[in-house]
């Protein structure tokens, strides 16, 4: 079994949850981010996001501090950084979550994506080879299989025709993971993750955006009639299959690739119904066309990931946003 584990990209959404669950679990888990535990700040631009600061602020207080888990705060962008990271703690598993994520922002800026997604996944990847972790595992993305209609999703589908860069960064890396894999036998797992939503989520993802501007009576832009269909993911599942990897190394050893979500895809309008019912509010919904790196539809075939873990739970996406939004107006009150 797996002991010392290495996470990055802790003051994010996901990893924040799994330190805290991997430490629940008796493991003895750093991890790392490029963002100050005392200002929630990480990049130059942070400062203009309060609400982005605070939550990763938060997350970190929550994850690392009050745990007395170790922090190492580092930007995976810069040569050496990461592998002096390994050096020191020398995990025997890192699980790498680091990255720029959003389609939507990499419609506006897809050089963001550029030295953390790739220049920081090589970096990443080459310091597991050089100081030989027995294995890593990686977030990609359901954003690799594009444009599809043929459901659900496998792994084995064709992923050579990404819709936004964010999603060529991803499908990147599983290239450089095989690669790396070829060259030098280096095993690791890429997960693939479904629209992950829950507490502490994401500032730029539709479940909070939605919903803060569902509780202000301010208008909600839904795009593509509110008829886009995704396979939303509960956080606690995600984490659960992750732990779930972690303790099967033996799981992991070619350059394995997993779906993370339940072939379960909810439209859109169902969801801001769900959300608008547990919000006890009416949204205000304006419509917008789909945008050019939209995809229809999300749907995971879940087939692999059980086959690995044997079982997987499945949080009811009522259920899921019966927490996230408790968690929310507890974090967040202005009834
Ligand atoms: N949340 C989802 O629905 C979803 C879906 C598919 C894939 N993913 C992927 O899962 C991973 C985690 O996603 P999340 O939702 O928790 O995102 P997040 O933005 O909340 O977390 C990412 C973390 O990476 C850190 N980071 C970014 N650039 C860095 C750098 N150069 N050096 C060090 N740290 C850096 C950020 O500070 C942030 O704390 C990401 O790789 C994302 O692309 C997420």
């Amino acid at each position: 079994m797996s002991k010392k584990i290495l996470v990055s990209g802790v003051a994010g959404f996901i990893g924040s949850h799994l330190v805290k669950s991997l430490h629940a679990l008796g493991y003895e888990v750093a991890g790392c981010d490029k963002v100050d535990p005392q200002t929630g700040l990480g990049g130059i631009h942070d400062s203009a996001e309060p609400v982005l600061a605070r939550l990763r602020k938060e997350r970190l207080a929550a994850c690392v501090t009050q745990l007395g888990v170790k922090y190492f705060q580092i930007d995976i962008g810069q040569a050496d950084a990461f592998a002096s990271v390994v050096a020191q703690w020398q995990p025997d598993t890192v699980v790498h979550l680091a990255a720029q994520a959003g389609v939507r922002h990499s419609m506006q800026a897809p050089m963001d994506f550029v030295t953390p997604n790739l220049v920081g996944f090589a970096h990443v990847l080459d310091a597991c080879h050089r100081l030989q972790v027995p294995r890593l595992l990686y977030a990609s993305s359901s954003s690799v299989y594009g444009m599809r209609s043929q459901v659900p999703f496998v792994e084995t589908d064709r992923t050579d025709q990404p819709q936004s860069f964010y999603a060529a960064t991803k499908m990147a890396n599983e290239m450089m993971a095989y690669a790396y894999h070829s060259q030098y036998g280096m095993a690791s797992l890429g997960m693939r993750f479904f629209t992950v939503y829950g507490p502490w989520g994401r500032t730029d993802m539709a479940p909070f955006m939605f919903a803060q501007n569902i509780r202000r009576g301010l208008p909600i832009k839904v795009f593509g009639e509110g008829k886009l269909r995704r396979d939303f993911t509960y956080v606690d599942d995600i984490v659960e299959a992750i732990t779930g990897l972690v303790a099967r190394p033996e799981v992991v050893h070619g350059a394995e690739i997993v779906n993370m979500g339940h072939q379960r895809p909810v439209e859109v309008n169902t969801f801001i119904e769900l959300l608008a019912r547990h919000l006890n509010r009416q949204p205000v919904i304006e419509y917008a066309p789909m945008q050019v790196a939209d995809v229809p539809l999300t749907c995971a075939s879940e087939d692999r990931l059980v086959g690995m873990l044997g079982s997987w739970r499945e949080t009811p996406l009522d259920t899921g946003l019966e927490h996230f939004v408790k968690w929310l107006q507890a974090w967040d009150p202005m009834d």
